[in-house]
């Protein structure tokens, strides 16, 4: 189902109007409600600190996607972006999947259209497909092999050196991995808007009023942010680096969601969010990740919507090119 179409069946139901006291606890009722209904709740680095603190699993796209595939739970709570939650339904069409705002969706994933990718296949004949998780559903069943951040480079590195691959759709992740498996990739023309945001200029006179801090970056940054970096990494990635490195202060190019854990797991460190070309802006935030509160966490889990769901022959064909993420990954 479309997302605008399954936005419009909600407020047909009435539930995007819902309005609720303002005393209720929701840390409790969340807590109860997932004993009540068997519900395991996933999120994503980028979420809101409460909703990280009161999840049972928070990882990066490929740990939650390892995670949506074998649990036993009987409702899956996805708090993160839409693509999260329907790659958990098409590895587990069995079970429930919800998610706290169903307009949380992806500038990247939205900038590679199933309709035009499928033309421009059609266009690179015997290429060997391989796209980012952030994307839909119908770009997952024109796809050969799934990657996120963390596994793009085996993945990569598992296709024969002689066969064409066509990378989509973040062009900054595809063209980073051209530079480290010397590979040749046909890139689909997509971004991130919040990594293509940071601001160079910003980010090196952040670093010349902290010279003892290291910079670190994910590969959906732009080449000029990744070449001043120390270390590339998927979130899994920069979150163990900072643990593991010397160094006692990072500057931090990706979602600022991250440094929530990074303090967590490394309190005596310092974090700064790098920041981005527009002043005064929240630009290295993403809004949609945003989107989730703790009140819609709790109300998706009481009334069981927005749910997830995709149809059978989509989730098929898409489940073929996850899986075979999933095994080169193992
Ligand atoms: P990872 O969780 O794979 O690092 O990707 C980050 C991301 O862009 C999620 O939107
Ligand atoms: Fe999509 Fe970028 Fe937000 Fe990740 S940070 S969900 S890639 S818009």
């Amino acid at each position: 189902m479309k997302l605008t179409q399954a936005i419009e069946n909600l407020q047909n139901k009435g539930f995007l109007d819902i309005h609720l006291e303002d005393n209720i606890d929701y840390v409790e009722e969340i807590n109860k409600l997932r004993k009540e209904k068997n519900a395991v709740i996933l999120a994503h680095y980028y979420q809101r600190p409460e909703i990280q603190d009161i999840a049972d699993f928070v990882g990066d796209s490929l740990a939650l996607a390892q995670k949506a595939a074998t649990t036993d739970a009987d409702m899956i709570v996805f708090a993160g972006v839409h693509f999260m939650a329907e790659t958990a339904k098409i590895l587990n069409p069995s079970k429930k999947v919800i998610l706290p705002d169903l307009k949380a969706g992806c500038s990247l994933a939205d900038s590679c259209p199933p309709n035009d990718f499928e033309a421009f296949i059609k266009q690179h004949p015997n290429h060997v497909v391989v796209s980012y998780v952030n994307t839909s559903a119908e770009i997952k069943a024109l796809t050969d092999i799934v990657c996120t951040s963390s596994n793009a480079e085996k993945i990569i590195n598992s296709i024969p050196n002689n066969q064409p691959i066509i990378f989509a759709p973040d062009r900054n992740l595809g063209a980073y991995l051209m530079k480290i498996t010397g590979r040749e990739m046909l890139l689909w023309d997509g971004a991130c808007l919040v990594h293509e945001a940071f601001s160079i200029d910003k980010i090196l006179d952040l670093y010349l009023q902290n010279p003892d801090a290291e910079i670190i970056a994910h590969p959906e940054s732009q080449e000029h942010i990744l070449k001043v970096a120390k270390y590339i990494g998927s979130t899994a990635g920069l979150l163990n680096y900072v643990k593991t490195s010397s160094a006692q202060k990072f500057i931090v190019a990706t979602e600022a969601g991250i440094l929530h854990k990074m303090q967590k797991e490394a309190p005596n460190k310092t974090f700064i969010a790098a920041p981005a070309n527009e002043a005064n802006c929240n630009c290295s935030e993403c809004a949609y990740m945003k989107l989730n509160t703790l009140k819609k966490l709790y109300l998706c889990m009481k009334y069981e919507l927005p749910d997830v769901e995709i149809e059978e022959s989509l989730q098929k064909k898409a489940v073929k090119s996850i899986n075979r993420m999933l095994e080169i990954s193992k």
